[in-house]
Order: C-alpha cells, then structure tokens, then sequence
C-alpha cells in the first residue's frame, strides 16, 4: 500500500469525520483556575502584563472560585498577595495571611464543589522575593525553608485546602510537607507538587501579578531548561516523598517533558501554562497577529495532547464558557 490507496487526507474531509477522529480533547474538569487574592484591596486592580487577569479582591475572589465551580472546573489554584512582605514570608502562616484567608473564603464559598488548592511557596510573601529564607550570605536556605513549608502546609490545610501545591522546589519538600500534615492528622490534605519547575523567562508576569521585586534569579533551585532528564529524578523524588500529583511547568516550551514524565509515572500529571505564555497569545491576538480562540484552543489541547491530565491555566473560565455555548 502507499500513495493512491493510503490517503489520511479522507479522514479530513468533513467536521464530522475530524471530530470523530480526534485524538485528544480539553476537559472542562481537568481545568484549573489560577487566581491572585490580594491583602486589603477595594476594587479588583488588573495587571497591566497580563490583559483579562487581575488581583482579585476577597470579594470578587469568592465571586470567581463560585463561577468557577458552576462551569464545573477542576479546581483553583490560589495565591496571595500580602500588603507588607518580609524577610521570611511571615504573611504564609499567620491565619489571617491573605492566602490563609482566600482558601477558607473559597470553601465557604463551594464547600467540595471543586478542589481547592493553594500554592505552597514563600515568594510571595518575602519581601526578596525568594521562594526561600536566606541564610547569613544571602544564598536560599535549603532545610531552613523546609521548616516554613511544613507549617505553612499546617496553616493552609488548617484554612481548608485539598490540595497543597509546594512550588519552591526546595530538595525534600513533599515528603517533610507529608510528614506535618500526617502528623497532625490531615492525612486527606493532598499534595500537588511542582516537581519539574524550570527557572524560565516566560514567568516574568507573574512577578506583576504578585507585586514581587526578586532581587537576583532562581537558578539555583528551579532546572535548566536544558535539562530533560532531570525532570524524571525531581518526579521520581516526589512521588516517592508521596505526591499524588506532579507538575510540570512551564508547558508550552516543556512539552517534551511532560510526555516524558506521564510515560514514567502512574499518579496524575499536571501542566501549568504559566502567564507569559498567556500574555505572548494575549499580545499577539491584541495586534491581530493572530485567531485569538484558535490560538487558546490550541495552546490547551497541545498541553493534553503531550500528555496533562490536569491543566492550569488563566483561560479556564472562559474555556469553559465558550464550550458551554
Ligand atoms: C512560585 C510560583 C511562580 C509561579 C507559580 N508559582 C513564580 C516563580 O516560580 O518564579 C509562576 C506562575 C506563572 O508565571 O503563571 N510561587
């Protein structure tokens, strides 16, 4: 058989035949909502990089999570945004910490309607902007931070999360993370980590989204992004410090590592596609450079198509919305 019998053009023919041959599609519930909620705001304020997102008050912010569950997302990932940082991100423990607050706003709100998760990490909250505390010179405290992480899991799961979502990629996170959770009884708290987070450029919006000034970079703990097989190590690590998911972020330019980890790994995988990759579609589609739609729709089903079971993205709503229609 070859050309003239073979012609994978007739399964092209109709948007029937295309649909009924189709591969892969986008979930309405493995959509995750990422949100800003942000410490003693009156009015929603939007961030200028990143067109149609904003730091949501603690209103409009219940008002988002409830939307978010009638379009019958797969959950939201919160994270806050404190009035005052400090050296060591004390804004991630007190239980009246912007973030602390928003998860159990979200709970009140939708009680198990979604799964509400709650990114575990202290650059938000430092006023270096390090997802960790630093030691005498400077450098990012490794252990010292896996102290902090522990009780901030404590305060997050005390607040209401489902699922904890530890982004700071400090070595042993999940499993210390784990241990304080068991041991003081939330042994159903659930642990997304962000297992293969690389140190990209394409997350430079997000430091608007969350007011953060980061003196230097975080080379020294997120990956190359060179590296590929070193995603399958900081997985394996993870899942076996007991993270029911993992995650790989960035997604769009990381692809390959997310077909690499779903081939490795039997717990679900997720993708993040983070705000510079939203904000490069958003851009463009501004300048009509390009089918703003398409562009979305292809961006979410290229994340599932490499192999995301769970995908976070600032487009979920409105995804949703639209295949609602
Ligand atoms: C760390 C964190 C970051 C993002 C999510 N969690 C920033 C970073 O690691 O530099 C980026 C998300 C995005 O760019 O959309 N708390």
């Amino acid at each position: 058989m070859g050309f003239g019998e073979v012609r994978p053009r007739r399964l092209r023919t109709t948007p029937a035949m295309r649909r009924l041959v189709s591969e892969t599609s986008v979930e309405v519930r493995s959509l995750v909502l990422p949100m800003f909620v942000a410490e003693g705001l009156t009015e929603p304020r939007p961030i200028a990089s990143m067109p149609g997102v904003v730091q949501h008050t603690r209103d409009s912010a219940r008002k988002a999570v409830a939307e978010a569950a009638e379009l019958g997302l797969g959950g939201v990932m919160l994270f806050g945004v404190p009035e005052r940082k400090d050296a060591t991100g004390s804004g991630a423990l007190a239980e009246d910490g912007i973030l602390n607050v928003a998860i159990r706003d979200a709970r009140a709100e939708v009680g198990d309607a979604l799964v509400v998760m709650s990114d575990l990490c202290l650059d938000e909250f430092t006023d270096h902007g390090h997802c960790g505390v630093l030691d005498q010179q400077g450098r990012v405290d490794n252990d010292a931070t896996l102290e902090v992480y522990a009780a901030m899991a404590l305060a997050q799961a005390q607040a209401g999360a489902h699922m904890v979502g530890p982004s700071g990629m400090m070595d042993g996170q999940v499993g210390v993370i784990r241990r304080a959770l068991d041991g003081a009884g939330f042994t159903d708290t659930s642990v997304l980590a962000y297992a293969a987070k690389y140190a990209s450029a394409f997350y430079g919006p997000f430091r608007e989204a969350v007011s953060s000034s980061l003196q230097g970079d975080r080379r020294t703990y997120q990956q190359d992004p060179a590296n590929g097989r070193e995603a399958l190590r900081e997985v394996a690590l993870d899942v076996a410090e007991g993270a029911d998911v993992v995650m790989v972020k960035p997604a769009m330019g990381f692809l390959d590592v997310v077909a690499s980890v779903r081939a490795a790994v039997d717990v679900p995988v997720a993708a993040y596609n983070i705000s510079g990759e939203y904000s490069m579609v958003e851009a463009a589609a501004a300048k009509g450079w390009i089918d703003r739609d398409a562009a979305i729709a292809e961006t979410l089903l290229s994340i599932r198509r490499a192999g995301a079971d769970i995908v976070l993205t600032y487009w979920a709503s409105e995804y949703a919305a639209r295949l609602a229609r």
